[in-house]
Protein backbone atom coordinates (compact mmCIF):
# COMPACT_ATOMS: atom_id res chain seq x y z
CA UNK A 1 0.00 0.00 0.00
CA UNK A 2 1.48 3.54 -1.04
CA UNK A 3 0.21 6.28 1.09
CA UNK A 4 0.44 10.02 -0.53
CA UNK A 5 0.02 12.84 1.43
CA UNK A 6 -0.79 16.62 -0.09
CA UNK A 7 0.02 19.43 1.92
CA UNK A 8 -2.16 21.75 0.71
CA UNK A 9 -4.48 25.64 1.23
CA UNK A 10 -6.96 23.92 -0.86
CA UNK A 11 -7.86 20.61 0.57
CA UNK A 12 -11.18 20.82 -1.61
CA UNK A 13 -9.49 20.50 -5.21
CA UNK A 14 -7.56 17.80 -4.06
CA UNK A 15 -10.54 15.75 -2.81
CA UNK A 16 -13.19 16.70 -5.43
CA UNK A 17 -10.32 15.05 -8.13
CA UNK A 18 -9.39 11.97 -5.76
CA UNK A 19 -12.73 11.07 -5.48
CA UNK A 20 -13.02 9.78 -8.85
CA UNK A 21 -12.31 7.18 -11.74
CA UNK A 22 -8.37 5.47 -11.41
CA UNK A 23 -7.77 7.69 -8.32
CA UNK A 24 -10.73 6.87 -6.61
CA UNK A 25 -10.96 2.74 -7.93
CA UNK A 26 -6.90 2.89 -6.44
CA UNK A 27 -7.75 3.50 -2.92
CA UNK A 28 -11.41 1.44 -3.05
CA UNK A 29 -9.06 -1.51 -3.68
CA UNK A 30 -6.72 -0.74 -1.11
CA UNK A 31 -3.97 -0.22 -3.34
CA UNK A 32 -3.13 3.73 -2.41
CA UNK A 33 -4.25 5.48 0.92
CA UNK A 34 -4.86 9.43 0.19
CA UNK A 35 -4.51 11.97 3.24
CA UNK A 36 -4.92 15.85 2.50
CA UNK A 37 -4.50 17.87 5.21
CA UNK A 38 -5.45 21.30 5.15
CA UNK A 39 -2.25 23.99 5.57
CA UNK A 40 -4.13 25.80 7.98
CA UNK A 41 -4.34 22.91 10.27
CA UNK A 42 -0.94 23.48 10.87
CA UNK A 43 -1.11 26.99 12.32
CA UNK A 44 -1.36 28.41 15.84
CA UNK A 45 -2.70 31.80 15.90
CA UNK A 46 -6.21 33.14 15.49
CA UNK A 47 -6.29 34.32 11.65
CA UNK A 48 -4.82 30.58 10.86
CA UNK A 49 -2.56 32.56 8.71
CA UNK A 50 -0.63 30.67 6.51
CA UNK A 51 1.09 33.31 3.93
CA UNK A 52 2.78 36.69 4.15
CA UNK A 53 4.69 39.56 2.30
CA UNK A 54 8.02 38.81 0.98
CA UNK A 55 11.09 39.85 2.57
CA UNK A 56 12.83 42.52 0.17
CA UNK A 57 9.57 43.43 -1.11
CA UNK A 58 7.41 43.04 -4.40
CA UNK A 59 4.42 41.73 -5.14
CA UNK A 60 2.09 38.29 -4.22
CA UNK A 61 2.44 36.72 -0.94
CA UNK A 62 4.89 33.93 0.35
CA UNK A 63 3.71 30.67 2.17
CA UNK A 64 5.00 30.54 5.37
CA UNK A 65 7.59 27.97 6.46
CA UNK A 66 5.87 27.15 10.31
CA UNK A 67 3.08 25.10 9.16
CA UNK A 68 5.36 22.96 6.62
CA UNK A 69 7.71 22.24 9.03
CA UNK A 70 5.28 21.27 11.45
CA UNK A 71 3.31 19.40 9.19
CA UNK A 72 6.67 17.39 8.52
CA UNK A 73 7.37 16.75 12.08
CA UNK A 74 3.89 15.14 11.78
CA UNK A 75 4.80 13.23 8.54
CA UNK A 76 7.59 11.87 10.52
CA UNK A 77 6.07 10.65 13.23
CA UNK A 78 2.99 9.02 11.21
CA UNK A 79 5.78 7.52 8.58
CA UNK A 80 8.46 6.20 11.39
CA UNK A 81 11.08 7.09 9.06
CA UNK A 82 13.44 9.63 8.67
CA UNK A 83 13.39 10.13 5.16
CA UNK A 84 11.04 10.13 2.37
CA UNK A 85 10.43 11.46 -0.41
CA UNK A 86 8.93 15.28 -0.24
CA UNK A 87 7.74 16.43 -3.68
CA UNK A 88 7.49 20.02 -4.27
CA UNK A 89 6.01 21.15 -7.43
CA UNK A 90 6.99 23.83 -9.00
CA UNK A 91 8.60 25.62 -11.86
CA UNK A 92 11.86 26.11 -10.81
CA UNK A 93 12.23 22.20 -10.43
CA UNK A 94 13.19 19.29 -12.58
CA UNK A 95 10.85 18.64 -15.75
CA UNK A 96 8.87 15.23 -15.13
CA UNK A 97 9.30 12.55 -17.19
CA UNK A 98 8.40 8.57 -17.82
CA UNK A 99 11.72 7.54 -16.13
CA UNK A 100 10.53 9.67 -12.54
CA UNK A 101 7.23 8.12 -13.16
CA UNK A 102 8.66 4.59 -12.28
CA UNK A 103 10.74 5.81 -9.81
CA UNK A 104 8.45 7.59 -7.73
CA UNK A 105 6.01 4.34 -8.07
CA UNK A 106 8.55 2.40 -6.19
CA UNK A 107 8.11 4.16 -2.71
CA UNK A 108 5.92 3.56 -0.13
CA UNK A 109 5.33 6.77 0.96
CA UNK A 110 4.92 10.37 -1.21
CA UNK A 111 4.36 13.86 0.55
CA UNK A 112 3.58 16.53 -1.93
CA UNK A 113 3.81 20.09 -0.38
CA UNK A 114 1.58 22.08 -2.50
CA UNK A 115 2.81 25.93 -3.57
CA UNK A 116 0.35 28.55 -4.11
CA UNK A 117 0.71 32.56 -4.49
CA UNK A 118 4.16 33.33 -5.23
CA UNK A 119 5.40 30.73 -4.01
CA UNK A 120 6.87 28.65 -0.66
CA UNK A 121 9.53 30.35 1.57
CA UNK A 122 12.73 28.69 0.13
CA UNK A 123 13.87 27.06 3.93
CA UNK A 124 11.08 24.74 3.33
CA UNK A 125 12.28 23.73 0.04
CA UNK A 126 16.36 23.58 1.32
CA UNK A 127 15.74 21.58 4.37
CA UNK A 128 12.30 19.67 3.82
CA UNK A 129 11.57 19.39 -0.09
CA UNK A 130 13.69 15.96 -1.33
CA UNK A 131 12.19 16.74 -4.96
CA UNK A 132 11.33 19.78 -7.27
CA UNK A 133 9.68 18.76 -10.13
CA UNK A 134 7.90 20.89 -12.68
CA UNK A 135 4.99 19.56 -14.98
CA UNK A 136 6.26 21.73 -18.12
CA UNK A 137 7.21 25.46 -18.71
CA UNK A 138 4.62 27.66 -17.83
CA UNK A 139 3.16 28.50 -14.41
CA UNK A 140 0.21 27.53 -12.89
CA UNK A 141 -1.04 29.00 -9.83
CA UNK A 142 -0.58 26.38 -7.07
CA UNK A 143 0.83 22.86 -6.63
CA UNK A 144 -2.54 21.46 -6.45
CA UNK A 145 -3.15 20.40 -9.76
CA UNK A 146 0.36 19.64 -10.51
CA UNK A 147 0.41 17.14 -7.46
CA UNK A 148 -2.16 15.63 -8.95
CA UNK A 149 -0.74 15.27 -12.56
CA UNK A 150 2.19 13.59 -10.82
CA UNK A 151 0.34 11.95 -8.60
CA UNK A 152 -1.78 10.57 -11.32
CA UNK A 153 0.97 9.41 -13.69
CA UNK A 154 2.73 7.90 -10.76
CA UNK A 155 -0.24 5.18 -9.33
CA UNK A 156 -0.24 3.91 -12.89
CA UNK A 157 2.44 2.05 -12.43
CA UNK A 158 1.91 0.89 -8.90
CA UNK A 159 0.92 -3.08 -9.44
CA UNK A 160 -2.86 -3.24 -9.49
CA UNK A 161 -3.54 -0.19 -10.08
CA UNK A 162 -4.88 -0.47 -13.64
CA UNK A 163 -6.91 -3.76 -14.99
CA UNK A 164 -3.87 -4.75 -16.62
CA UNK A 165 -0.69 -4.22 -16.45
CA UNK A 166 -0.04 -4.41 -19.97
CA UNK A 167 -2.09 -0.83 -20.21
CA UNK A 168 1.00 1.42 -18.58
CA UNK A 169 3.62 -0.68 -20.05
CA UNK A 170 1.97 0.06 -23.72
CA UNK A 171 1.86 3.43 -22.89
CA UNK A 172 3.39 6.49 -24.81
CA UNK A 173 6.78 7.10 -23.69
CA UNK A 174 7.22 3.64 -21.89
CA UNK A 175 9.88 2.51 -24.55
CA UNK A 176 10.05 6.03 -26.04
CA UNK A 177 7.69 5.71 -28.64
CA UNK A 178 4.04 7.69 -29.20
CA UNK A 179 1.36 5.35 -28.86
CA UNK A 180 -0.58 4.40 -31.99
CA UNK A 181 -4.22 5.14 -33.69
CA UNK A 182 -6.88 3.30 -32.37
CA UNK A 183 -10.34 2.68 -32.67
CA UNK A 184 -13.62 0.84 -31.49
CA UNK A 185 -17.24 -0.17 -32.61
CA UNK A 186 -18.89 0.74 -35.05
CA UNK A 187 -16.59 -0.10 -38.15
CA UNK A 188 -18.00 2.69 -40.23
CA UNK A 189 -19.40 5.71 -39.07
CA UNK A 190 -20.48 8.47 -41.41
CA UNK A 191 -18.19 7.23 -44.26
CA UNK A 192 -15.61 6.61 -42.01
CA UNK A 193 -13.86 3.33 -41.90
CA UNK A 194 -11.70 1.69 -39.31
CA UNK A 195 -8.35 0.50 -41.25
CA UNK A 196 -8.82 -3.27 -43.04
CA UNK A 197 -5.89 -4.29 -41.11
CA UNK A 198 -7.80 -4.56 -37.51
CA UNK A 199 -10.81 -6.60 -38.97
CA UNK A 200 -8.59 -9.24 -40.55
CA UNK A 201 -8.18 -11.17 -37.42
CA UNK A 202 -4.11 -11.62 -38.59
CA UNK A 203 -2.69 -10.64 -35.56
CA UNK A 204 1.09 -10.69 -36.39
CA UNK A 205 -0.44 -8.82 -38.87
CA UNK A 206 -1.91 -6.32 -36.60
CA UNK A 207 1.14 -5.94 -34.24
CA UNK A 208 3.08 -4.80 -36.84
CA UNK A 209 0.71 -2.37 -38.45
CA UNK A 210 0.81 -1.30 -35.14
CA UNK A 211 4.15 -1.02 -34.89
CA UNK A 212 4.76 0.90 -38.27
CA UNK A 213 2.04 3.64 -36.72
CA UNK A 214 3.61 4.34 -33.82
CA UNK A 215 6.94 4.74 -35.19
CA UNK A 216 5.38 6.87 -38.21
CA UNK A 217 3.61 9.14 -35.73
CA UNK A 218 6.85 9.27 -33.34
CA UNK A 219 8.96 10.53 -36.17
CA UNK A 220 6.48 12.77 -37.18
CA UNK A 221 5.40 14.28 -34.19
CA UNK A 222 8.53 13.93 -31.84
CA UNK A 223 11.87 12.58 -33.48
CA UNK A 224 13.56 13.19 -30.87
CA UNK A 225 12.41 10.19 -28.74
CA UNK A 226 13.14 8.00 -31.09
CA UNK A 227 17.31 9.49 -31.64
CA UNK A 228 17.24 8.63 -27.55
CA UNK A 229 16.21 5.26 -27.66
CA UNK A 230 18.10 4.40 -30.77
CA UNK A 231 21.12 7.32 -31.32
CA UNK A 232 20.36 7.43 -34.81
CA UNK A 233 17.48 9.92 -36.46
CA UNK A 234 15.05 7.32 -37.12
CA UNK A 235 15.34 4.27 -35.53
CA UNK A 236 13.30 0.98 -36.47
CA UNK A 237 13.76 -0.80 -39.91
CA UNK A 238 14.23 1.77 -42.05
CA UNK A 239 16.67 3.69 -39.70
N1 LIG B 1 3.22 25.22 -9.96
C1 LIG B 1 3.11 26.33 -10.71
N2 LIG B 1 3.58 26.12 -11.93
C2 LIG B 1 4.02 24.84 -11.98
C3 LIG B 1 4.61 24.03 -12.98
N3 LIG B 1 4.90 24.48 -14.19
N4 LIG B 1 4.92 22.77 -12.65
C4 LIG B 1 4.68 22.30 -11.43
N5 LIG B 1 4.12 23.01 -10.45
C5 LIG B 1 3.78 24.27 -10.72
Amino acid sequence: MMNIYFITAFPEILRIILSESMFRKASENGLISYHVWDLRDFTKDKHRQIDDTPYGGGAGMVLKPEPFFRAYDKLKEIIGKDSFKVICPSPQGDVFNHQMTLELAKESDLIFFCGHYKGIDERVINNLVTDEISIGDYVLTGGELSSLVIADAVIRHVPGVLNTYESAETDSFADEMLEGPIYTHPREYRTLKVPDVLLSGNHAKIDEWRYEQRLKRTKERRKELLKSKTGNDFGGKDG
